[in-house]
């Protein structure tokens, strides 16, 4: 019996200088001392010895096995301790990076406005984006069937009024939050509205159907319209270059009288013409005007007494020439390999 004992033990001595790997040490460990291991057999097999040898036998194979088991273990030890080194981390290799993620570009643009407004004193308001056919049109001077509101189509909800006409619209621009300030705030009123518009479009490489602007308005005593081109031309600077000048052309929004448009000197050409400004020398970049009357008095605020100014910045577009992009839609699309050059 002991002579079998110990030709098992040379056999496991023989197969253990052969492994290479802790996997292939594991499995010898069970297949030979495990429960139902080769060696545990042999020494259940000691309870048959006649019982005069059995203690002896017993002491001498508990010796073997705990001799194997001692094997077994320095080979573990020296197993372990080599895969840890080859798992160690090579510190000469470049390191993982870490992704963090970035705000959007658009984002980025609007917190750029507001805190280049609310250094010169603006508030920054917001207002809601499912918004009451009032808020959008009436109370801004588009009453129903006015054909600006042609330009300005949208997504219109599904649930009546008291009269049974839809009255919730997506606004279709941040103007719906002006009669709304007014009737919260009063006058005198500096404030921005940055936030989403919708509008039902055919879009195409310039046109989205959901967008961002800012909205500004003031409304003190003796505004006037060269204190709102002081205030453009000053934001123009900041968002192109001190270079930047500033040009305003009649334009008609129902909801402001004299309405302009704003127009910068091409931040590529410096003016000279180029491709992004068609050869004019200057980018078209927001609407602006002298509040209607009839939307101050729809705010509460009394014409004769206070005047004021508002303008409107398309966020997309300011995105769109900074970064030169050539399609809109890429803001909205959620594509990352986009996102991420910003
Ligand atoms: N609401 C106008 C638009 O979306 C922009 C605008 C704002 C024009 C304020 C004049 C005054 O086109």
């Amino acid at each position: 019996m002991i002579e079998k004992i110990n030709n098992l033990k040379k056999e496991i001595l023989d197969k253990l200088s052969e492994i290479k790997d802790s996997k292939a040490l594991a499995d010898l460990e069970v297949f030979y001392l495990g429960r139902k291991g080769e060696f545990t057999k042999i020494l259940r097999d000691i309870s048959n010895v006649v019982p005069e040898k059995r203690a002896a036998m017993g002491k001498a194979a508990n010796q073997i096995k705990k001799e194997i088991q001692e094997k077994v273990n320095e080979f573990k030890m020296q197993f372990e301790s080599k895969e840890t080194q080859e798992g160690e981390e090579d510190i000469t290799l470049p390191g993982v990076k870490f992704e963090t993620g970035h705000l959007h570009p658009i984002t980025q643009l609007q917190y750029e406005m507001e805190d280049l407004f609310t250094s010169m004193g603006f508030m920054t308001l917001s207002g809601p984006e499912l918004e009451s056919d009032y808020y959008n049109f009436e109370a801004i001077n588009i009453p129903p069937y006015h054909p600006a509101r042609d330009t300005q189509d949208t997504f219109y909800i599904d649930s009546k009024n008291k009269e049974g006409e839809n009255d919730l619209v997506m606004r279709t621009h941040t103007s719906s939050v002006q009669v709304r300030a007014m009737q919260k705030h009063g006058a005198p009123l500096k404030a921005i509205v940055p936030g989403r518009v919708f509008r039902s479009e055919a879009t195409d490489v310039r046109h989205e159907h959901t967008f961002y602007q800012v909205e500004g308005f003031v409304i003190d005593r003796d505004i006037t319209f060269s204190h709102m081109k002081g205030i453009l031309e000053l934001v123009g600077k900041k968002l192109f270059g001190p270079e930047t000048k500033i040009r305003m052309r009649p334009k008609y929004y129902p909801f402001v009288e004299p309405g302009s448009n704003g127009e910068y000197t091409c931040f590529l050409c410096h003016g000279k013409g180029c491709n992004l400004c068609k050869k004019t020398g200057w980018l078209e970049i927001l609407g602006s005007g002298m509040i209607h009357p009839n939307v101050l008095r729809a705010g509460g605020i009394d014409p004769d007494e206070y005047q004021g100014y508002a303008f409107g910045f398309g966020l997309n577009r300011l995105a769109q020439l900074r970064y030169k992009t050539d399609d809109v839609r890429l803001f909205n699309s959620g594509d990352l390999k986009f996102i991420k050059q910003f």
